[in-house]
């Protein structure tokens, strides 16, 4: 079985829901704490033993490809003055040479779309996806967990979360069965259903491995809810095809494509952080109080 290597990071959305802060610069490099989401994605991704990366982008992105860059005048400044720590955040936060591509989507025609247009760059071998506006913090990494999955089942795996039924219609939704310690045999897939037309209330929360017949079935160009190039339908043409899962994830999930998601990420992870939980607490503490 081939390992998985490489991660599509599709970054070319529109980010409406965050007008005017998208206005000129991508919803990914909105922060959280300290540091942009597209690179939580990414350090997901290396925690998973994954180093290519390809970013599906859009206009106005070119801030994402500065980001994974060295900074040469930045870290020759920092070096002058001490700035040890400072250096080495900054240092961390560059992707090996070579092993960043970045292409244009061109037109924001669906999830679906941004995948396919990382076809020729991921090639024949299973690949992992991540939607960066979703952020997710666990040991094992979400990413890491569908990998091992992966790897014990030989085909595609999602990770699923239970939502309220009134939100179906936000998401991707899986149909299971023969769920067993969280790893569950996907029998559909269907894409932002009404509430009372979904087949469960597992959502897939933007972490996929995929097997790369899936770009069979993008080639089409079929659309579908809201008259985009739906990623779930062309999975949904995969099922009984081949090993298909979806994997209950059980760690920390934030929406930050909306704002009270994103409000939520930066709150958490503050509080979870070491470097910044006490001051955090105080601060909220101060704030209920008034
Ligand atoms: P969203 O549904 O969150 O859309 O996309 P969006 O445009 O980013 O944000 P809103 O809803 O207008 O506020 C989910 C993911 O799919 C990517 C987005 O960048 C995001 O990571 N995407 C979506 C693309 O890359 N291309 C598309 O055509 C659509």
């Amino acid at each position: 079985m081939q390992r998985v290597r490489k991660a599509v990071l599709p970054v070319a959305g529109l980010g409406t829901r965050f007008l005017p802060a998208t206005k000129a610069m991508p919803k990914e490099m909105l922060t959280v704490v300290d540091r942009p989401l597209i690179q939580y994605a990414v350090e997901e991704c290396l925690a998973a033993g994954i180093e290519e990366f390809v970013f599906v982008t859009g206009r106005n992105k070119s801030a994402l490809e500065d980001h994974f860059d060295a900074a040469y005048e930045l870290e020759a400044t920092l070096q002058q003055r001490g700035k040890a720590r400072e250096l080495q955040q900054t240092q961390d936060a560059t992707i090996k040479p070579g092993n960043a591509i970045f292409t244009r989507q061109q037109r924001p025609l669906g999830l679906g779309h941004a995948v396919w247009c990382a076809r020729d760059w991921v090639g024949r071998e299973p690949f992992a996806v991540l939607l960066p506006d979703e952020l997710t913090i666990d040991t094992p990494s979400c990413t890491g967990q569908l990998v091992a999955a992966h790897e014990r089942t030989g085909g595609n795996v999602v990770a699923v979360m239970d939502v309220p039924r009134a939100q179906t219609s936000s998401y991707g939704i899986a149909a299971v069965k023969d769920e067993k310690d969280g790893l569950a045999a996907v029998t559909g897939l269907v894409e932002k259903p009404k509430p009372e037309a979904a087949p469960s209330t597992l959502a897939i929360i933007g972490r996929y491995v995929l097997t790369p017949e899936v770009f069979d079935h993008l080639d089409r160009h079929e659309t579908g809810a809201g008259g985009e190039i739906q990623l779930t339908d062309a999975m949904a043409k995969m099922i009984g095809q081949q090993p298909f899962h979806a994997l209950r994830y059980g760690g920390q999930r934030y929406d930050c494509g909306s704002r009270i998601g994103f409000l939520e990420a930066n709150v958490a992870v503050a509080l979870h952080r070491e470097d910044t939980k006490a001051d955090t607490r105080a601060l909220l503490g101060r704030l209920m109080k008034g």
